[in-house]
């Protein structure tokens, strides 16, 4: 095929996961949501690409995700250690029941202040210094130090966490558009981390302390514990979606701030809207943009018929820019999901069976840096453009370079 073979679906497919377009995949996502509700994707997927289809799709159960390594990683020889996030009941149930156990509204709600603690200090070197990295100034330590902490991760680990996590979360891409070396990077971070989280949990098993780690290998159902392969699983989706995608989430909410200056006015007069913004940066411009499923029945949605087998890739950030769920869906709007307004829901954190179990710890970390931006920060601007990593579903920047002054 030649390049004027392409038509514009085509090439909206193709751009939708290009390296070169991380900056701007909403573009391709408003063609694809034109040609349709359902596109032709890569390996004989279709791409969901609205709301309602979307919407239907994942809280429908029998559209199973436990095929999603095989869509995304089929070629590879290296296995990501099986996490309830690729499971399907009665195993997922009963291990996502036990984790609930461990990480509970209480865990979460008593990090508040710890957050507010950890945020406020961290702004105020950043405005001591006055240019920084932001996502090396707040967006990675926030998240970083907060699951760490939680889990029981001895400070000096950290970084070395943050460094396996994100040739994990690199390696979440499917593996096609991966790098031979980025191949290698995640066999040797998973081998690493299973290594790294091993040591921990004998060490707990040992000598119990009052922490996440410990509360895991305690937790048990009926007499029946996690395995230890079930602990390293559940331990990798807890630290890997535990901050690389908050990470991005502060990092797109802060950027989203800068480029709209009227809506930075107006969280500055009202911190308060903290909250109902923090949904607004995950409709808006969205952490994660794609999951898979799989038909596990006959399925219809909408004007499709799915057969057992058939697989899609559910392109949430582009049903949440659909404009038949979300009247101006390109407006960044802090007040959007204000208590009253009746709003559509984003589908950022994904829902059913799977929606996000640590929706609560990203809310609580992001609502405290907007509010304390709100409160501390009166002036913010972009130093350059944000340049994006290749990363396409746990998208977000490589650096967020900033002025900022304030008190
Ligand atoms: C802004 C931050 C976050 C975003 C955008 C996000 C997004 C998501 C999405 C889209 C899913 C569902 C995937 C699917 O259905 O295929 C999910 C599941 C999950 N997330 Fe998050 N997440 C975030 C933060 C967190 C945090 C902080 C944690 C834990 C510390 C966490 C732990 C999990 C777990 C364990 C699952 C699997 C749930 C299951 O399969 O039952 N996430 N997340």
């Amino acid at each position: 095929m030649t390049s004027q073979d392409v038509t514009p679906v085509q090439l909206a497919v193709i751009d939708s996961v290009a390296p070169h377009m991380r900056h701007n995949p909403y573009d391709s996502y408003t063609v694809l949501r034109g040609a349709g509700s359902f596109v032709p994707g890569p390996h004989d997927t279709h791409l969901v690409t609205r709301h309602a289809e979307a919407q239907a799709i994942l809280l429908d159960p029998r559209w199973s995700h436990a095929e999603e390594p095989e869509i995304l990683h089929g070629d590879s020889d290296v296995e990501l250690p099986g996490s309830f996030l690729w499971m399907e009941p009665p195993d997922h149930a009963r291990l996502r029941g036990l984790v609930g156990k461990a990480f509970t509204a209480r865990t979460i709600g008593g990090l508040r202040e710890r957050a507010r603690q950890l945020v406020d200090e961290l702004l105020t070197r950043m405005l001591a210094a006055g240019e920084v990295d932001l996502l090396e100034a707040l967006a990675y330590p926030v998240p970083l130090t907060l699951i760490c902490e939680l889990l029981g991760v001895p400070a000096a680990a950290h970084e070395q966490v943050r460094v396996m996590s994100a040739s994990i979360a690199r390696g979440l891409d499917p593996d096609l558009l991966l790098a031979p070396e980025e191949l290698a990077a995640r066999t040797a971070a998973v081998h690493e981390f299973t290594e790294f989280f091993g040591d921990l949990v004998e060490q707990r098993r040992r000598a119990p302390r009052p922490d996440l780690i410990t509360a895991l290998v305690q937790a048990e159902e009926a007499g029946v514990r996690l395995t230890q392969t079930e602990l390293i699983g559940t331990l990798l989706i807890l630290v890997v979606a535990g901050h690389e995608t908050t990470v991005n989430l502060i990092g797109n909410g802060v950027l989203a701030l800068i480029r709209h200056e009227d809506e930075f006015r107006r969280l500055r007069a009202d911190p308060d809207l903290a909250g109902p913004a923090v949904d607004e940066v995950l409709r808006y411009d969205a952490p994660v943009h794609l999951t898979t499923r799989t038909a596990h029945a006959v399925i219809e949605v909408g004007e499709r018929t799915f057969a057992p087998g058939e697989s899609v890739i559910v392109l949430m950030a582009s049903a949440n820019r659909d404009p038949a769920a979300f009247p101006e869906p390109t407006r960044f709007d802090i007040g959007r999901y204000l208590p009253g307004r009746r709003t559509e829901r984003h589908l950022s954190f994904g829902l059913g069976l799977h929606y996000c179990l640590g929706a609560p710890l990203a809310r609580l970390e992001m609502s405290t840096v907007l509010h304390a931006i709100g409160v501390r920060v009166t002036k913010l601007s972009l130093l350059e453009e944000p340049p994006y990593r290749p990363n396409v579903v746990v998208r977000g920047m490589s650096e967020l370079r900033v002025r900022l002054e304030g008190k």
